[in-house]
């Protein structure tokens, strides 16, 4: 069946918005964001929305809060005119925060899931979100897609020879499993363990055999870097030969990118989930498949 659909592009996301549009033969509405000197956001839609299935594209990286009421307000609007509202969060702010890891913490993530619920989303779909624990606070359907296919296929290109690829920490360890075996390459698991008073990281040194060879990190997410240099610190330690780092979001938060390449990352490698000079890889294409 032929569905009719219209993509509304939020400020955050408009590139990724344009493609997906673009893939998906649909009509692209721009949602024109003004920012006033106090930090609100006034918001105009350029064209009339006509009924159809509506994609609303927003990432939620920083400022979060500001990216997060945007998509919120185009949902409300695009609602008095379809029953069926997608909400499209290639990158998903306060996944992170899916669980209380300490005794008196809010668990923001399910209030987020009842605020874009409230405003009418009908549908949730997310790019490698953090953990599928998230997704669990939402009553309506929602979807993972991964690009970890698509930023396998990139490195294909660079032609590595016998590379290694790395999970910085047990917890992404099945993702970087996947890119692994998509390149047919060995695979090993660091033990990262954050301190979650201070946030401060440590690699817990385990056996690893890299001496001389090209290594792949594997991570969902580059915030301040710090996860990404203490893994390249340690591999260094073990006479590894080049280190290339690939995420899904490069959030890239302060000096991170400075930081990781003084660390010695010979290249970082993102998708425009989040849209910075290291995105590399499209991800509209498996966003377009998903909501086909
Ligand atoms: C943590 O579990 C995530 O997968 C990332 O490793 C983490 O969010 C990266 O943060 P940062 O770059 O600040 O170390």
């Amino acid at each position: 069946m032929l569905v009719n659909f219209t993509v509304i592009g939020g400020n955050a996301s408009k590139g990724l918005a344009k493609r997906i549009a673009r893939r998906l033969k649909a009509k692209y509405v721009d949602a024109d964001t003004r920012t006033f000197p106090d930090g609100e956001s006034k918001i105009t839609f350029r064209h009339n929305l006509k009924k159809s299935v509506v994609l609303v594209v927003q990432s939620t990286y920083p400022p979060v809060d500001t990216n997060l009421l945007q998509i919120l307000s185009i949902i409300s609007e695009a609602k008095k005119i379809s029953s069926k509202i997608y909400a499209i969060m290639p990158y998903m702010g306060y996944a992170r925060q899916d669980r209380q890891f300490l005794s008196g913490e809010i668990v923001t993530m399910s209030v987020v899931a009842k605020m874009l619920q409230a405003a009418g989303a009908k549908k949730i779909i997310a790019v490698d979100i953090h953990s599928k624990t998230a997704l669990r606070h939402f009553k309506i359907p929602t979807e993972n897609v991964s690009a970890i296919p698509e930023l396998a296929k990139y490195l294909k290109k660079l032609k590595l020879k016998n590379p290694i690829v790395v999970s910085p920490d047990t917890g992404g360890s099945l993702r970087a499993k996947k890119f692994a075996d998509i390149l047919k390459s060995d695979f090993i698991t660091l033990k990262k363990s954050r301190n979650r008073k201070t946030g401060k990281v440590s690699i817990r040194s385990t056996k690893a055999d890299v001496n001389g060879k090209d290594l792949i990190i594997v991570d969902d997410i580059i915030s301040t870097g710090g996860s990404v240099v203490k893994a390249t610190q340690f591999l260094k330690k073990q006479k590894c030969k080049r280190i290339f780092v690939v995420c899904t979001h490069g959030l890239l938060i302060g000096d991170a990118e400075k930081n990781i390449k003084k660390a010695g990352v010979t290249q970082i490698i993102s998708t425009n989930t989040i849209p910075r000079s290291i995105s590399k890889v499209d991800v509209s294409g498996v966003i377009a498949q998903a909501v086909q």
